[in-house]
């Protein structure tokens, strides 16, 4: 029987594209079904190669059979996040991190995957999504969870599983995302091979292939979604006034839309439960730091708060030291984070001893309204992505799911919010989990609770993975900005 998932590699074009006086030359195959069963058009792969590698010619020190594979993916809002081209990303006018892979010498790849709103038409926009079309009224809504993180392992068996047809070491596939597409690469990371998608992998046709990857790169991803409320009012109850900006596709672009206001007396009383009930849910993860437990006491205080502090002083010393995101970065930097304008920290000689967290938690703002993520009217992006065919939204907390105001009252399946849940897949060792990961979240993003991205990277740490992990300075909820110290990290793992 012929093997529909083998590419036929005649099939290609080689293409030239020229940004800022920066040329690169590839191969690009294109529009490859990854999967044998399609649910949604969206399931096609993109497969870029530097030319050069068809003509035994080295790029800096890879060659045809050494040269990672960079495997970064569109998803933003749990939306569906389409196979990508290398160029200009029209939302934010730079080069993108396909153009730059290319470049650098990398394998690239973009594959497509579904998403919360696959099947109808959406005009919602969010960071690290492609913009483009506005979907399609097919009434078959195929791209509730688990479905994106399904789509790119799907992705990464196909790679695998045409590995002898293509230049390229795919023992060095690495993922890359922002925002919900971060906690997808988070995913892929964290459940290599993972057999609670084995189901839905045959459903839609994958390869016979492991699904395991070398190094995951997340942006600020937004994950851990049945803990991020009560994170959320862990930092930010008792501020009531909330401030945030979303953004809307229209037929001339993207416009943005502010949303600010008070919150209710229902929504402050709400956040003083949800607050409480954090430090129960981080004591029982046992976090170690060296070799010491960290913890919260029941005010929300203890050694897991100064250790969230240690990463803030810490990039806010690099900040000081170097002015370098005020410098590089200044086109994405909070107007308000100049840091030598930030009065909570204390600083001696030069030296940041100590940061006030309440009044920078002021400084940056509350963005969300309480609960967050799992909307009491379940309107929340995070609401649809739980829903499935047939049912539009559902809760993923018991919390709002007791507290819920929409007509009706659904709470997703425990198992797919588990399966959705990178901390879950680490919890156990009966799959393969990448060693190699770098986390990076804006000292001044707001969609999530910091506490989120340190319980990932200190959970990867006690596990022994290799973790990078900071909070760069002032940055708001944003990816791909060092994408030239990314592929330093990446060169670096290639090189051991
Ligand atoms: C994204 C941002 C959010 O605030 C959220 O709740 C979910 C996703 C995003 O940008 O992808």
């Amino acid at each position: 029987m012929k093997d529909l998932l083998r590419i036929n590699t005649d099939l290609y074009q080689v293409d030239e594209k020229e940004i800022e006086n920066r040329k690169i030359r590839y191969r690009a195959y294109r529009d490859l079904l990854y999967c044998e069963n399609p649910l949604d058009e969206i399931q096609k792969i993109n497969i870029f190669v530097p030319e050069a590698y068809y003509h035994d010619e080295k790029i800096g020190r890879y060659d045809r059979n050494n040269v990672p594979v960079f495997l970064p993916n569109t998803v933003g809002g749990y939306m569906p996040g389409p196979a990508d081209e290398p160029g200009i990303d029209s939302h934010n006018k730079k080069i993108n991190s396909l153009f730059e892979a290319l470049e650098h010498g990398y394998i690239a790849v973009s594959a497509g995957v579904r998403g919360r709103t696959s099947g109808k038409i959406a005009t919602e926009f969010f960071e690290g999504s492609k913009e483009g079309k506005l979907g399609k009224e097919t009434g078959r809504m195929v791209g509730r969870a688990p479905a994106f993180i399904v789509d790119y392992k799907a992705a990464i068996r196909f790679l695998r599983h045409n590995s002898d047809l293509l230049p390229g070491n795919y023992e060095r596939i690495i993922t890359n995302g922002t925002s919900a597409g971060g906690a997808l690469s988070a995913l892929a990371g964290s459940s290599g091979n993972e057999k609670e998608f084995e189901p839905y992998l045959k459903q839609i046709g994958a390869a016979d292939e492991r699904d395991d990857v070398f190094a995951s790169s997340c942006y600020c991803p937004i994950h851990n979604l049945e803990n991020a409320d009560s994170a959320y009012e862990w930092q930010f109850c008792g501020l009531n006034d909330y401030h945030r900006t979303k953004h809307q596709r229209t037929e001339t672009g993207i416009i943005r839309v502010p949303d600010e206001g008070m919150m209710s007396e229902k929504q402050i009383a709400l956040s003083k439960k949800l607050k409480d009930l954090f430090p129960a849910y981080l004591n029982c993860l046992e976090l170690k730091d060296e070799d010491n437990t960290l913890s919260l006491d029941e005010e929300g205080n203890g050694s897991f708060k100064k250790l969230v502090k240690r990463y803030l002083i810490a990039s806010a010393q690099k900040e000081y030291d170097s002015h370098s995101n005020e410098k590089e970065l200044s086109y994405l930097m909070n107007e308000k984070a100049h840091i030598d304008d930030q009065e909570y920290l204390k600083i001696e000689e030069g030296k940041i001893i100590d940061l006030d967290f309440e009044r920078y938690v002021n400084q940056i703002t509350r963005m969300k309204q309480t609960p967050a993520f799992d909307d009491l009217m379940m309107k929340s992006p995070e609401n649809e992505e739980f829903g499935d065919e047939n049912i539009d939204a559902r809760h993923f907390t018991a919390f709002s799911y007791e507290n819920n105001e929409a007509e009706n009252n659904e709470m997703a399946d425990p198992k797919i919010i588990s399966l959705m849940n990178p901390i879950c897949h680490l919890d156990h060792d009966d799959h393969t989990i990448t060693k190699h990961w770098r986390i990076r979240h804006g000292s001044f993003d707001r969609d999530t609770s910091l506490a989120i991205p340190v319980i990932l990277a200190t959970i990867l740490k006690n596990k022994g993975c290799d973790v990078d992990f900071a909070l760069p300075w002032g940055l708001p909820h944003s990816g791909d900005y060092d994408l030239d110290e990314l592929f330093a990290w990446i060169d670096e793992l290639c090189n051991e």
